[in-house]
């Protein structure tokens, strides 16, 4: 497994990768993997694909006043599960080889980052998909691989790539959870363990939410079940919990399946998500 701060050599060592018939997987990482992470480097090995994990804390999509200085990073670990599950090549770059002097092009998603996360957010998908353009503009991967954990990331991205006409496929993967249902996050590590116990409540609100959606609710039905349940845990402070169609992320026009229903909470400082998409069964 090779480790490399430099966009020329990781060029180089892909082209070398793909000359021998490789094709390439890309997994985009900000670090302190989890096994949500490794469940992607898994997929991205099974396909067969020279498996590049890209880790950087990208500063562009964090607002001022959120966590970029807290946010956790543990390299040498990070090396060691990415050799243990078989990963080819890690890109580690330094802000300054991503942003040199003079960087001022961004990528702008519309539409799907005016609801959910965007608003509380601003800024944070122009930055993720800016950064996201520029790994798969460096690895030029045939697959790169995103958690639905980060379900709007997800639809972001796939909107970006058929926009812009990207040749690449990007694959979504099931969110890997605890064995209590929290979904697997590189900020779970920064929760006390009063924050820890009432995480779960966010995934459990979610089931209680499509539960009802499957019994036929509204998403404003859904939405004040979700709401209900997680204003009532001490440790956590609702941002929003609300019900979306899946692909628009705008209001659905009718009641019951498909519906995404999507939470973020505060525990402490930490800023939480999770999401369920209900499908029809
Ligand atoms: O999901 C993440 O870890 C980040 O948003 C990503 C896709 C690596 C871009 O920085």
């Amino acid at each position: 497994m090779r480790i490399s701060d430099r966009i020329d050599e990781i060029r180089a060592i892909i082209r070398r990768a793909r000359s021998t018939g490789s094709s390439i997987g890309l997994v985009p990482t900000m670090g302190a993997l989890h096994e949500g992470h490794l469940s992607l480097v898994r997929k991205a090995r099974h396909a067969g694909d020279f498996v590049v994990i890209s880790i950087f804390v990208n500063p562009t999509q964090f607002s001022a006043g959120e966590d970029l200085q807290r946010y956790p990073r543990q390299p040498h670990d990070d090396a060691a599960l990415v050799e243990q599950v078989g990963g080819d090549l890690i890109f580690a770059p330094t802000v300054e080889e991503m942003y040199p002097n003079g960087f001022c092009t961004h990528i702008e998603v519309e539409r799907l980052t005016d609801t959910l996360c965007g608003p509380m957010r601003p800024g944070h998908f122009r930055g993720v998909a800016t950064v996201v353009a520029k790994l798969l503009n460096i690895v030029t991967p045939d697959h790169a691989y995103f958690g639905e954990k980060d379900y709007q990331q997800l639809i972001v991205i796939e909107r970006m790539v058929r926009d812009l006409n990207m040749p690449v496929e990007v694959v979504s993967c099931p969110t890997v959870r605890e064995s209590d249902g929290l979904a697997m996050s590189s900020r779970n590590r920064m929760l006390t363990r009063e924050q820890r116990q009432a995480a779960p409540a966010i995934y459990r609100a979610l089931q209680a939410g499509a539960a009802a959606v499957h019994r036929g609710a509204t998403a404003p039905e859904a939405e004040q079940i979700m709401t209900e349940l997680l204003q009532a845990q001490p440790h956590l402070r609702l941002q929003y919990a609300q019900a979306v169609h899946p692909y628009t992320l705008q209001e659905p026009t009718h009641a019951g399946p498909p519906m995404l229903l999507s939470v973020a909470a505060f525990a402490g400082d930490t800023r939480l998500i999770d999401n369920i998409v209900v499908f029809r069964e």
